[in-house]
């Protein structure tokens, strides 16, 4: 059971394996990648510090890393595995139709680069 809002992303070949790239949906970034002809996809925000993980690296190993630090995330679930990073990026639900890729966003977003406040 699904309520999840698909949105048009991308046609297929547009990135291609061992590729990604960037989309706007909703105002939000997306990253879209390639890995070995799977796609998958998340926020296009590192959890450490505001910068797109498209601007950095896909890892032969289903990792994209952060082009200012170096943190790696998994493409699959989204989940940091090296530091700096500690959180993981939210991913998003994917879906191919005739070779048009569909997106429905994951409601999480990347918090970052704001501190809290003691209140009380
Ligand atoms: S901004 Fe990504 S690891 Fe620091």
């Amino acid at each position: 059971m699904s309520d999840q809002q698909f949105h048009k992303l991308a046609p297929a070949d547009d990135v291609p394996p061992g590729g990604m790239k960037q989309y706007t949906v909703e105002g939000r970034p997306v990253a879209l990648v390639n890995a070995d002809g799977e796609f998958h996809a998340f926020e296009d925000v590192c959890t450490h510090q505001f910068v797109h993980l498209t601007e950095g690296e896909l890892l032969p190993d289903g990792k994209v890393k952060c082009p200012l630090h170096g943190a790696s995330f998994d493409v699959v679930t989204g989940e940091a595995k090296s530091l700096p990073a500690v959180k993981g990026v939210p991913v998003h639900e994917l879906k191919i139709e005739r070779a048009e890729i569909y997106v429905a966003l994951n409601p999480e977003r990347v918090k970052t680069g704001k501190r809290r406040r003691r209140t009380g």
